[in-house]
């Protein structure tokens, strides 16, 4: 191994190992940093700690995403280069999901300083704020704002599972919820961006190769389902008396996987919220979270309607109400064939011509950016394609392919 090598590796084990730490839940080695809580904020308080170290000036836009640059963007100067992901997570997330992309950044920062280069443009690292959407039920919240993509008055209003708005937890924590909405002039800031995310399947362990490159984003959204009965007591009322919302809801969960894999689609409903959540009552109310996602967006929105249609033969059955509202929506990205052939030939590995390009059913802050600037991602292999999970795992040796093949492409496109 090289000096310079050596030097990256530990850079990069420097980096993992201190956000390592950072909102895992002992129970479970998952890791709960959902936006704007102490466990977010101690993971944006670690970026601006590294990004200090390093010399590199860091500032929050308009929609609390964070910034770290190396060089001074200007309106009238050079474009930027711009690559990062996010911090936060899904309840119980994996390690990998986001911070890969962060440290990865930096690593790439340090290695191309390690290089003696100079770039020609700025570079700037982001971490995006809240991309899973996991406390405010919609995904990409940070770069949807940035790019107009999101109504800043609707996300203010968006409220967590204890009541809080977004516009109240983002003022708790420091920044000011009236400066949300579309930011043209940073959008002009920037050249290019490239995120680096760890793969969430095993379309590289197929391939047999630690990097790759996406071609595209399956379309895909979320969809909030409401049953709505009447609470009674489990002891004392007759079955026929009943209206249980949690009898069509298990149908349309059982409907849910049928209707998909007729489909050629995935459907999911992992969270669902009981109320009053008595074991020995009858419920009032089931709320569940349908995702739907299928390479084609005709086949997610069939699987909603039909869903739908038959969570309401369902409900009426047992007296009982049922509403739909999709709460976020994404439509199918294609990644622009120039760049992304570009950067597979830079980061081919030895004795091919190219990186392996592959897409995914995971959505991600790149694919909200490329409605508006030139816009790519590389992948990190997965050996188990587990995500959204505490299990998720990327061997060390590909994270440092990874690096390499982030600083590599940096240094091209920054000149
Ligand atoms: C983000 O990880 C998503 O695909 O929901
Ligand atoms: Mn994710
Ligand atoms: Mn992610």
């Amino acid at each position: 191994m090289s000096e310079r090598s050596e030097r990256t590796r530990e850079s990069f084990r420097e980096l993992w190992a201190s956000l390592l730490p950072i909102g895992r839940e002992r129970s479970t080695g998952g890791y709960r940093r959902f936006a704007w809580t102490p466990a977010d904020l101690a993971c944006r308080a670690w970026f601006r700690e590294q990004a200090e170290r390093r010399g590199l000036r860091t500032e929050v836009d308009r929609n609390g995403n964070l910034w770290a640059w190396w060089g001074e963007p200007s309106a009238d100067g050079p474009r930027a280069v711009v690559t990062g992901s996010h911090l936060d997570s899904v309840p119980d997330g994996g390690a990998y999901d986001g911070p890969l992309g962060i440290v990865s950044a930096f690593a790439a920062i340090d290695d191309l300083r390690a290089r003696g280069m100079q770039p020609a443009r700025p570079l700037a690292i982001v971490a995006f704020a809240d991309e899973e959407g996991a406390r405010f039920g919609v995904a990409c919240a940070g770069s949807r704002l940035m790019t107009g993509a999101l109504d800043p008055a609707r996300t203010r209003e968006l409220r967590d599972i204890d009541g809080v708005t977004l516009a109240e937890a983002m003022a708790a924590a420091g920044h000011d919820p009236t400066l949300l909405g579309r930011d043209p002039e940073r959008l002009r800031l920037i050249d290019t961006f490239v995120e680096l995310h760890i793969e969430q399947g095993r379309g590289l362990v197929d391939l047999d190769a630690p990097v790759g490159v996406a071609t595209g984003i399956w379309p895909h959204g979320r969809w909030r389902l409401d049953f709505q009965g009447a609470a009674d007591h489990a002891g004392t009322t007759r079955l026929p008396d009943r209206r249980d919302p949690m009898l069509p809801f298990a149908r349309a969960v059982l409907a849910a996987r049928d209707i998909a894999a007729g489909a050629e689609a995935l459907a999911t409903i992992g969270r669902v919220y009981v109320v009053p959540g008595a074991a020995n009552g009858v419920p009032s109310a089931v709320h569940a979270w349908l995702d739907a996602r299928a390479a084609e967006e005709d086949a997610v929105i069939r699987v909603v309607e039909k869903l739908y249609a038959g969570a309401l033969r369902a409900a009426e059955g047992h007296g009982v109400g049922v509403a739909i509202e999709r709460e976020s929506w994404t439509a199918g990205v294609d990644f622009g064939p120039g760049l992304r052939k570009r950067l597979a030939q830079l980061v081919a590995p030895a004795g091919r011509t190219a990186a392996p390009a592959l897409p995914t059913g995971a959505g991600h802050d790149a694919g909200v950016l490329a409605a508006e600037v030139p816009a790519a991602m590389l992948f990190v292999r997965n050996p188990t394609g587990v995500s959204h999970s505490p299990a998720e795992h990327a061997e060390e040796a590909d994270c440092l392919r990874g690096v390499d093949a982030l600083a590599t492409v940096l240094a091209e496109l920054a000149g």
